[in-house]
């Protein structure tokens, strides 16, 4: 499928879900302590999208068909849980990392953003892990300009995890955003062969989810039974961050950070 660009009038749509997106994980972390379950957590996340009229993405997710697919507005993912951790019972402890990760549409247009939030006190390992992480992100949205492939973007991200000791999860990638959550190309934060083999240049209007998975140990994930969470296979903990961004003549424009448009 080819990349659908965006209108500057569109991705002021896309604004605008992602200021709901960002103002909902900023709900949410701020209820983030020891002893808060992450059914609670998703709930702050499904009364805000209602109050907003705002549609979860991830609910039932791929079907869209109600009781089908995955169960929850959000994905909360604990410690070794890397991706789609499903809301529930589990109560966060102190020492825990969570990350919290919404997508969502808001007349007619989607924004995804992710962050890894500390519980409480967290070993200087973890912590750099979480710091490592949102710098990679970082990183790469200060390297979007038109014209610059992808790969070389990517690069930057894997060589800034693997220079710090971390390693980059591959079973998961960012991708196109717009009146879908997920649309065309991939959106790597590594470089393979297969990878390079679907890279692209980036072109004012294109919109992406970058979301950038990194791990202390082994790269290596596995699913678990209930057919959702992701987890490492070494069991060590995992930190993710994501934002929806619009490349523009200057640069990555972040849709999901809350801030008024890119100059203004
Ligand atoms: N928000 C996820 C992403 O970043 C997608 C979640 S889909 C779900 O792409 F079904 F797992 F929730
Ligand atoms: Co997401
Ligand atoms: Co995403």
């Amino acid at each position: 499928m080819p990349i659908i660009l965006k209108t500057r009038r569109e991705i002021e749509m896309m604004r605008r879900a992602g200021q709901i997106g960002c103002e909902i994980l900023a709900a949410m972390r701020e209820v983030v302590r020891a002893g808060v379950t992450t059914f609670e957590l998703n709930e702050i996340a499904r009364e805000l999208l209602a109050k907003r009229n705002a549609i979860g993405m991830s609910k039932n997710y791929p079907d869209y068909k109600p009781g089908t697919g995955y169960p929850a507005e959000t994905c909360l993912s604990i410690n070794e849980e890397v991706v789609h951790g499903i809301p529930g019972p589990r109560q966060l402890k102190d020492g825990d990392i969570i990350t919290l990760d919404l997508a969502l549409r808001v007349e007619g247009y989607c924004a995804d953003t992710a962050t890894t939030v500390a519980v409480g006190q967290v070993s200087d390992k973890v912590n750099k892990l979480v710091n490592v992480t949102r710098d990679t992100l970082a990183i790469a949205l200060k390297q979007i300009k038109p014209g610059r492939k992808w790969s070389d973007i990517a690069r930057l991200m894997q060589y800034h995890v693997e220079s710090n000791g971390f390693n980059v999860v591959r079973e998961f990638v960012g991708h196109g955003v717009g009146r879908s959550m997920h649309e065309d190309p991939k959106v790597p934060n590594f470089v393979t062969a297969e990878q390079l083999r679907g890279d692209f240049k980036l072109r004012p209007g294109m919109t992406f989810a970058v979301e950038p998975m990194v791990v202390i140990g082994r790269r290596d994930v596995h699913q678990l039974p209930d057919g959702w969470t992701v987890v490492t296979e070494d069991g060590q903990p995992a930190a993710h961050f994501e934002h929806t961004i619009a490349v523009t003549e200057a640069g990555a424009d972040i849709l999901t950070d809350g801030r008024p448009p890119w100059g203004l």
